[in-house]
């Protein structure tokens, strides 16, 4: 499988987000990575369903919601609604896990859950084949922006192995400080849905960067 590239609009320019879906939708991304935060399960708060709902009237590719708030499933309805195509909920904010993911696909969505920086890859073995995507972090989920964390690699390398056995056509998405320095290395890792958030709404020209993720190593 080719890997996908799911821009971060957490590092667009909020004023400017018509300007900055449009440009995602002439570029070669593939998703549109939506990061939710509740000020609860991450020490820090982003946006809620009317921003979703705006940004999904002028996206034209398939909105991929990271949902890192606590007790999801009051919510996954409502994310729908604004125009989610797929959900990832944290295994840290579940009890009930294998239930939220069952309602997320009764919702019609591709479901996925993901992993902190600190949480063993081993604790999906028992539903990996239930889920369309793992999402691996590769920072501590709250901001954009932070440093990546080494220890990615053997996460994605241990997900991968897990998937081979139960569930080959997974979606294995990776998301933090994602850049053209790492890009290559996750992908051979086992990535292969890369988020960005800065290093694409920093760049000098973002549809740049997001063609050099997409076309690596013929940049
Ligand atoms: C972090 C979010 C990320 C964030 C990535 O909690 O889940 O999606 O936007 O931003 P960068 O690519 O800047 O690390
Ligand atoms: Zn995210």
């Amino acid at each position: 499988m080719n890997h996908l590239i799911a821009p971060s609009i957490l590092a667009a320019d909020f004023a400017n987000l018509q300007r900055d879906i449009e440009l995602i939708n002439k570029s070669d991304a593939d998703w549109i990575h939506v990061d939710i935060m509740d000020g609860m399960f991450v020490p820090n708060i982003s946006f809620g369903f009317p921003v979703v709902s705006a940004v999904n009237k002028h996206a034209t590719k398939p909105l991929d919601v990271h949902l890192m708030i606590v007790d999801p499933d009051r919510y996954l309805k409502n994310f729908k609604d604004a125009g989610a195509a797929g959900m990832t909920v944290h295994i840290e904010a579940c009890p009930n896990l294998h239930r939220t993911v069952q309602y997320i696909k009764e919702l019609g969505c591709r479901a996925a859950v993901a992993l902190n920086p600190h949480t063993p890859v081993a604790l999906l073995e028992d539903i990996i084949s239930s889920l369309d995507m793992v999402l691996i972090m590769s920072v501590n989920p709250g901001f954009g922006g932070q440093k990546f964390i080494e220890n990615t690699y053997k996460k994605l390398r241990d997900i991968k192995a897990l998937a081979r056995r139960y569930n080959p056509e997974l979606y294995i998405e990776v998301d933090g400080g994602v850049d053209s320095s790492n890009a290559e290395k996750l992908v051979e890792a086992g990535a292969n849905v890369l988020v960005a958030g800065n290093s694409v709404f920093s760049a000098p020209d973002p549809t740049v960067a997001i063609a050099n993720l997409k076309n690596l190593g013929s940049a």
